[in-house]
């Protein structure tokens, strides 16, 4: 065994390794600085990020497991980002949390590292962070939170908001029903419990190898999740002696198997942006043409809120991701480790499905081909992508009028206007929403549609836009349009009255003007007024540096790794 990447820190007997010890002792003993794995926590845990404000305890049962199997843990607190809190977008630092943790695991005295996050933005910045130090690495996620009840009825987090305030909109729920509603939705700690994106991304971590198997997917309160953290805080112990590392466990292959579980899960859309930075990370050669490819024969097993009707406790009740996996394991790649050192498919083995309404049997899917369909067109050269899962199928083809929006605070102001020029038919375009415009891709995309229809009963219409939408929304919405419009997509080229054709099955979005007189109309100056233009600060080297969706809004200088070496000491 190589020796540990620590002892550079720690071992010897010269002024430098008396510092490092000396200011580390505090209790600890002698044998904490002989050649054992100096383990980090590397924690979200945060009472500004409500869905991870419990993996302070969870850390604690890391640390046990690590202290068992002969490793040192220590708790190293990272950027942590609240999505229902931040603004504009915890999108906007999703590259900075991924930048500074991995800077931070670099400059410290690290062997290998548990990766604690919940809420949207933190495992995949985690992720990212750890892909690009490559250090050891193995996650747990904080767990999805019970499911709450009002009215005696189920409430899915997210989902039910979007629901519940359309019905307000369109007169069918007082408004003051609708405050009440307001503390039922959060039961517990842990993140959202419908399929959004933490959810999403937390099965998928372990889909990508990234967890202790059986570990997404537990509830946050259940000690089940206590004992998998204990078990990942002796492993990690383990991967360090074994050094095994991300550069091996992040693979081609294994983002082929979380793509196959992102279809059959029905997971959200934000997961592509996810793994494409990920991928990016480690010099996996993934594109957006992926998605649709590899997902095009897989099924859709779970019956989840927002596309569906249960939610993340269920899930786990009826048998969790390895029951879904199990159903697609000819469609997972076989060789594709885990952080355990074994191939996936050997962890399912076991799983069974308890609830068939909630996890489907392969030949009762819930739809034959589920996943993301990725559209190109004349108004998304670089591509866009839509959820057909989510949309309504008579929308999944479909010829309307653009109505235009040059920013989201146009879109309020006009939106419920009496005599806005609208009907059913009518395609709702938002610009100046990717990442560079808004500036952060926020989740937007989903409009909420103009109040008249919803009293006509209007409850979907095809939405194109160059931002995302929450995990947990729903509806026939085109999202990630690339290239967006701040980086001069033809987005930005499109007016209020140009004919837009969606079509699904056959990939397209495209606006029905020839070529050459779309590409000489000017730009909106609207949208240009309303666009980002930061003088200072993260938010400047963000708007300057970030790349377009289709490749994962990542920031073009933290593509790739740097590795753990870190050459020149301190003092
Ligand atoms: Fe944190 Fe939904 S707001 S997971
Ligand atoms: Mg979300």
């Amino acid at each position: 065994m190589s020796p540990l990447r620590s002892t550079a820190w720690y071992a010897g007997e010269d002024r430098n390794a008396y510092i490092h010890r000396a200011w580390m002792r505090r209790g600890l003993p002698d044998s904490a600085f002989e050649g054992r794995p100096q383990i980090v926590i590397a924690n979200t845990a945060s009472d500004l990020t409500p869905c991870n404000s419990h993996l302070d305890e969870v850390a604690e049962h890391v640390k046990r497991g690590v202290w068992e199997a002969g490793g040192v843990p220590h708790n190293l607190p990272v950027v942590s980002l609240g999505e229902t809190q931040v603004r504009p977008t915890a999108m906007l630092w999703r590259n900075m949390a991924a930048m500074a943790t991995e800077e931070m695991l670099r400059a410290n005295p690290v062997d290998g590292v548990v990766l604690l996050g919940g809420c949207d933005k933190t495992i995949p910045a985690l992720l990212m962070a750890a892909a690009s130090v490559d250090l050891p690495a193995v996650v747990v996620p904080g767990g999805p939170m019970l499911t709450g009840t009002f009215r005696g009825a189920p409430l899915g987090c997210g989902t039910d908001v979007w629901r519940l305030s359309e019905e307000v909109r369109a007169g069918t729920l007082s408004e003051r029903a609708f405050m009440e509603s307001e503390s039922s939705m959060i039961r517990s700690r842990g993140h959202c419990n419908t399929m959004g994106t933490a959810s999403t991304m937390a099965l998928l971590a372990e889909a990508l190898g990234a967890t202790v198997p059986g570990t997404a997917g537990i509830p946050a309160p259940d000690s089940r999740l206590l004992a998998r953290a204990h078990d990942t805080g002796k492993l990690i112990v383990d991967m360090v002696a074994q050094d095994r590392r991300p550069s091996q466990i992040f693979t081609t292959g294994s983002f082929h198997n979380a793509i196959v579980a992102l279809a059959a899960i029905g997971g959200s859309t934000n997961a592509v942006v996810h793994l494409l930075a990920i991928a990016g990370r480690l010099g996996v050669p993934l594109t957006l043409d992926d998605f649709d490819r590899i997902a095009a024969e897989v099924p859709l097993l779970v019956d989840l809120q927002p596309a569906g009707r249960y939610l993340m406790e269920d899930l786990y009740r009826a048998g969790g991701l390895a029951a879904v996996l199990r159903e697609v394991a000819d469609l997972l790649d076989p060789d594709a480790v885990t952080v355990t050192g074994k191939p996936l498919v050997g962890t399912l083995g076991e799983a069974q499905i308890w609830d068939h309404e909630v996890i489907r049997a392969r030949d009762k899917a819930l739809r034959p081909s589920a996943g993301i369909a990725v559209l190109y067109g004349n108004l998304a050269p670089k591509g866009a992508i839509i959820k057909p899962a989510a949309a309504s199928p008579h929308l999944l083809r479909h010829r309307g009028r653009a109505l235009v929006f040059d920013s989201i605070e146009d879109f309020h102001a006009r939106i419920d206007a009496p005599d806005l020029d609208v009907d059913a038919d009518t395609v709702l375009v938002l610009r100046g929403c990717g990442p560079r415009g808004y500036p952060g891709m926020p989740e937007v995309s989903n409009m909420p549609l103009p109040a008249k229809l919803l009293a006509q009963g209007v409850r979907d219409m095809v939405r194109v836009c160059d931002g995302r939408m929450s995990g947990t929304a729903y509806g026939t919405v085109v999202l990630h349009v690339a290239p967006e419009a701040a980086a001069g997509g033809p987005l930005d080229r499109v007016r209020t009255g140009d004919w837009i054709t969606l079509d699904v099955e056959g990939r397209r979005i495209d606006v029905d003007v020839p070529q050459d007189e779309l590409d000489a109309r000017p730009p909106s100056p609207a949208m240009r007024a309303a666009l980002a233009a930061p003088r200072r600060g993260w938010e400047r080297l963000y708007v300057d540096t970030v790349m377009g969706a289709d490749t994962g809004a990542d920031q073009d200088f933290l593509v790739g790794a740097s590795g753990d070496k870190v050459p020149r000491e301190s003092h």
